[in-house]
């Protein structure tokens, strides 16, 4: 069997905090499980917002010359994508949605020049994310943000840990069980366990 490659996003401004530290879980259970993962904070990247410049509609091509170019492969090579960003205003940070607007390109090669750059592999998208409060719906929209995301970038988003109540730097360590939930599900992501039955993974079909 040939090895999983993960690529996580990790979308908070804030190093060591909640989101990252979720992040950092997760990659621990999908390297135990024999992935080669892979990091990037997405503040360090000089990554532009979509511009609405029309340069990607007949090639499927961004035409901003900025960090995002060299993703693009990468998340073409991996084969779970997994995006990491707490909530900001009931949203994902502004770093992350620069990252799902350049998925632009990605969008129209599938769905205008109908391209397939998926090489035969069944891409799957990942989401973790944190907030401060705990409302019934504060997930609501950045869910409905990342079933576009991984549409657009042919990935089936198999699932995400949301967690509620972590406020201060790196509170999350107290959360009874947001690290080792993270942690197992970047082992079952990885080993094609079915996530679905997993305890507090929300999975597309779920409320
Ligand atoms: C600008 C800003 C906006 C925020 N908006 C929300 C919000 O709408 N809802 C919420 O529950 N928490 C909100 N929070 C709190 C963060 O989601 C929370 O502190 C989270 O744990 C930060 O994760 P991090 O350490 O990975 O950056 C906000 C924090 C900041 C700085």
């Amino acid at each position: 069997m040939t090895q999983k490659s993960v690529l996580l996003f990790s979308g908070s401004p804030r190093k060591g905090g909640n989101s990252e530290l979720l992040a950092d879980s997760f990659l621990e259970g999908a390297a135990d499980a024999g992935a080669r993962v892979e990091k990037i904070r997405l503040y360090k990247k000089d990554i532009w917002p979509c511009i609405e410049c029309g340069g990607c509609d007949e090639t499927g091509q961004c035409v901003l010359q900025d960090e995002m170019i060299a993703l693009y492969s990468s998340i073409e090579d991996a084969d779970v994508i997994t995006v990491s960003s707490p909530i900001f205003f009931y949203n994902i940070t502004s770093k992350t949605q620069a990252l799902v607007e350049r998925s632009q390109a990605m969008w129209v090669r599938k769905y205008v020049l109908k391209q397939n750059d998926t090489h035969g592999k069944k891409r799957q998208g990942i989401f973790l994310s944190v907030g401060a409060t705990k409302g019934k719906l504060l997930f609501d929209g950045v869910i409905r943000v990342m079933r576009y995301y991984f549409d657009a970038i042919n990935a089936d988003f198999a699932g995400a840990l949301l967690i509620r109540g972590v406020e201060k730097k790196a509170e999350i360590k107290e959360h009874p069980f947001a690290l080792d939930r993270a942690r197992q599900l970047g082992q079952a992501i990885v080993s094609g366990q079915d996530i679905s039955t997993m305890e507090d993974i929300w999975t597309p079909g779920k409320k």
